[in-house]
């Protein structure tokens, strides 16, 4: 399979570009800016660099793994979300249905109220701040410019190695080697993720006669932050890795975070597991990638 990954110098492109490399496929990975030997330089806001790339490559699959992914950034600049979070991808994904490519976009719990918690991929979307808003936007617009025939990939608090070091493994494991304070939100709970298995599910998904929409997370979606960390923590310790940190515990309304959060984001996996079934890593796993 001819997989274009566009965004694959980020925390979920770059393993999804392993993953299908490992899996035999020939992949092509873009990157905005960072400096690789192996991934070519695209910027999504250059249509005609992004069409011109398209046709060169001709792919069979596009995993569009890029976009604005800082929440509170987004509230503050809707305008550079709207053309970053929506515009962009939709454009690569009317393109794939134009050419017969099959695409996948990657959505994300923040789509949903974090009211009731546990979402099924069935349950109607009511985002509580711009970021969500705008996902939920291009999943709409992307799955209609398909026919149907999009894969939309849900995702929740990832984890694992990358570049930027910037997900909350790193904020941890920080912390930890600092022996700090890790100042945390009590209150938001979800599926810790480890973009691995992402990779994988989704090199699988693009694989098989999948589409519509899936929830790829971990298996405990009412974890709270600091039981996250203590559950890293745990597995440092047991690696003989600094395992000891404070912890500065707020509620999320006490910390008041300039976009609204929703609490609890945590999605059900029924649907994933049953029909593309791996073993996900745990929080306690984590030196195993590290
Ligand atoms: N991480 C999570 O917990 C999470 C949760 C839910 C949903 N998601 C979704 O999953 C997707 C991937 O997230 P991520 O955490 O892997 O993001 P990330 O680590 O920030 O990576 C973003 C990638 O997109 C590229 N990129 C960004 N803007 C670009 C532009 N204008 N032109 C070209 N390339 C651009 C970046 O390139 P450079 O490295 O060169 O800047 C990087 O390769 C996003 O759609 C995000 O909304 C993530």
């Amino acid at each position: 399979m001819k997989i274009v990954v566009l965004g694959a110098s980020g925390l979920v492109g770059s393993h999804v570009m392993s993953a299908g490399l490992a899996a035999g496929h020939d992949v092509v990975g873009t990157t905005r800016a960072a400096d690789s030997p192996i991934l070519r330089r695209l910027e999504l806001g250059d249509w005609s660099a992004t069409l011109a790339l398209l046709e060169a490559e001709r792919p069979e699959v596009v995993i569009y793994a890029a976009g604005w992914t800082w929440v509170d950034g987004c509230e503050a600049d809707p305008s550079r979300s709207l053309r970053e979070n929506f515009a962009q991808p939709l454009a690569v994904a009317r393109w794939c249905a134009q050419h017969g490519v099959r695409v996948l976009y990657y959505s994300s719990s923040y789509v949903f109220d974090g009211v009731a918690g546990g979402y099924t991929e069935e349950d109607p979307v009511s985002p509580v701040n711009v970021y969500g808003r705008h996902k939920a936007d291009a999943e709409k617009a992307i799955l209609d410019a398909a026919g149907g025939a999009a894969l939309v990939a849900r995702l929740i608090c990832v984890w694992g190695r990358e570049a930027a070091r910037k997900n909350f493994a790193y904020q941890v494991m920080r912390a930890a080697e600092g022996a700090a304070t890790l100042s945390l939100p009590s209150d938001q709970r979800g599926n810790p993720t480890w973009a691995g298995d992402i990779a994988e599910w989704s090199v699988r998904l693009c694989a098989s006669a999948s589409a519509g929409i899936w929830h790829l997370a971990g298996p405990h979606p009412e974890l709270t932050r600091p039981d996250w960390a203590k559950r890293i923590l745990l597995g440092l310790a047991s690696a003989g890795q600094p395992a000891s940190v404070s912890f500065d515990v707020r509620t999320t309304s006490e910390i008041r975070p300039p976009a609204a959060r929703p609490l609890r984001a945590g999605m059900d996996t029924t649907k994933v597991k049953r029909f593309h079934p791996i073993v996900c890593r745990e929080p306690e796993d984590l030196p195993r990638d590290f």
